[in-house]
């Protein structure tokens, strides 16, 4: 395949389309990849990303020569009229079209009866009468539909939904990528429509306890009534008479078990990948982002930052690590790598904990290039800042802690392991004396960490938020000299500065 047997991918940035993208660029396909915002979109430097909204076809237009293939995904439901648009205009250019389509689709049917498969039928019937090869893919549910619960499971809150009890077939959507990829890619696929499922049946209760297996984090499934099912149907875009027909369609199929094909193995030899795979790839999501620190297995401490241009780029970093991590081998003796997003949009603060420093030398041992590279591609120009290793020294916790909504790392060096030591026990004598357990509103921790190497102290303090910690810096700080007079009294005290983080996102392997 040459330049001029580029595949297009539209939707490139979303759940599949930037499988489509990673497998397109692995298999050495020359790849144009759209999004509106090429900014953040995160994606191999080998994919040639070009801007365009596929809502608009005209911008699609300087991104066509040379192109002879076209996967197309299509999420507005509710504007097909443009869709047919986007499908004359692709095939003006292109040869095949591998559509994202939907299960909801029946052929058995001459009027579909519901929106999703009426949206996705349409679109179909229009690729057919454009006289190109076309192959449809239609999947059940997502995995990636449980990424609605993730921000209740990071929180460690309730999760809600419908039909809790009810089983039903889900696949990952690297699955569904790999198919379209071998559609995109091969022979054979043309005038196929693709029925795909993941391996089994699994109900959102039994789903939401495989979450808490694999994070750690306990959480509880609470079922939704009819009207909030409702309402929530027409925040996705449905209209009323949509959403109840939805809703009674879906109520209607209960009594018929969904099926599980094995579509994705025939056509890429591999077997569909089960819930349980797809979240550990996604466990990050799904992760309590707040470190335990003060762990009592974690007997070694990795602090380390990254500078990034802007905000978009310092989330798209944090993002591409714990990934690497996700798809790459867990070392052994790593706990538990966090990730914190600094308040000035570009710092990036790891924090991982590991069992002790032979697991951390044997990592450093073994750490393959590729997990570097990975991230280094997708997100080109991280400023790396150095690592340094630490042993949790002394803690103050106060009772009562709140879950905290700012981290501030205070750095400081000293000329020796026994300055640094002192400063603290000073300092915590004096918070002690001065400062009983809860009397600092908004602030629940200080824990203080000694560099292996001896001479770099951090304190990692939790705070509610940033006002709490202003409000520290401000009053208590301001209105009495003493702790600048310690810090001012201890020889070989140098570099104090702080920095705030918010917690963003964590990965553990139990
Ligand atoms: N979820 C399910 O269970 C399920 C099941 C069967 C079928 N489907 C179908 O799968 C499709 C969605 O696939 P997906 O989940 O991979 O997509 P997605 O994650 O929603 O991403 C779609 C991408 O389209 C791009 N886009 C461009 N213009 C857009 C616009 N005006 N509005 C929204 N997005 C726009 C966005 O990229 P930029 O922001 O980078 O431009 C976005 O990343 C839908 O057609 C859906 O019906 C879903």
């Amino acid at each position: 395949m040459n330049e001029q047997d580029a595949v297009l991918v539209i939707g490139a940035t979303g759940n599949v389309g930037r499988q489509v993208v990673r497998e397109l660029v692995a298999a050495g396909t020359p790849v144009r990849a759209l999004t509106r915002n090429p900014g953040a979109a995160r994606l191999p430097s080998a994919a040639q990303v070009v801007q365009g909204d596929h809502a608009d076809p005209d911008t699609l237009r300087p991104h066509l020569a040379g192109v002879r293939a076209a996967f197309l995904v299509w999420p507005r439901l509710d504007d097909t009229g443009t869709a047919r648009e986007l499908v004359d205009l692709l095939a003006e250019h292109v040869d095949r079209i591998v559509f994202l389509s939907s299960a909801a689709v029946r052929d058995d049917l001459d009027e579909q009866e519901e929106l999703i498969g009426r949206a996705h039928r349409e679109i179909e019937l229009a690729i057919e009468r454009s006289g190109v090869r076309w192959t449809f893919l239609r999947p059940w549910a997502f995995a990636a539909n449980a990424l609605e619960w993730a921000e209740a499971a990071r929180a460690g809150d309730v999760v809600r939904g419908v039909l809790g009890d009810h089983p039903v077939t889900m696949i990952d959507e690297r699955d569904i990528a790999a198919v379209a990829v071998r559609a995109l890619t091969e022979e054979g696929h043309a005038g196929a429509a693709y029925e795909l499922t993941g391996p089994e049946l699994l109900s959102p209760v039994q789903r939401v306890r495989l979450i808490g297996e694999e994070t750690g984090v306990e959480l509880r499934w609470a079922e939704l009534s009819d009207e909030q099912w409702q309402q929530r149907l027409l925040a996705m875009g449905f209209d009323d008479d949509d959403a109840k027909a939805f809703r009674e369609n879906f109520r209607a199929s209960l009594g018929t078990p969904q099926p599980i094909t094995d579509a994705v193995r025939e056509v890429t030899g591999k077997p569909a990948r089960t819930f349980r795979d797809w979240l550990r790839w996604r466990a990050a999501e799904f992760t309590d982002p707040v470190p335990e620190v003060g762990a009592p297995e974690a007997g070694v401490v990795l602090m380390s930052t990254w500078t990034l241009d802007d905000p978009q780029r310092q989330r798209a970093a944090a993002d591409a690590v714990l990934e690497a991590w996700a798809e790459g081998t867990w070392p052994p003796g790593l706990l538990r790598h966090s990730v914190l997003l600094g308040t000035d949009g570009e710092t990036v603060l790891h924090y991982s904990q590991w069992t002790d420093e032979a697991a951390v030398a044997a990592f450093r041992e073994a750490d393959p290039p590729e997990r570097v590279k990975r991230i280094d591609d997708e997100v080109p120009g991280i400023r790396r800042n150095g690592v340094t290793d630490y042993r949790l020294y002394r803690s103050r916790v106060d009772s009562g802690s709140l879950r905290p909504g700012c981290v501030v790392v205070v750095s400081f060096r000293t000329d020796t392991a026994e300055t640094g030591r002192g400063f603290v026990d000073q300092l915590l004598s004096w918070q002690a004396a001065e400062l009983p357990d809860g009397s600092i509103g908004g602030m629940s921790s200080n824990h203080f960490h000694v560099g292996v190497e001896g001479t770099s102290v951090v304190n990692y303090a939790e705070f509610a938020d940033e006002a709490a910690h202003q409000a520290v810096v401000d009053g208590m700080l301001g209105a009495d000299d003493t702790v600048p007079r310690m810090i001012e009294n201890t020889p070989g005290l140098t570099g104090l500065g702080f920095q705030r983080f918010v917690p963003y996102r964590g990965l553990t392997r139990s």
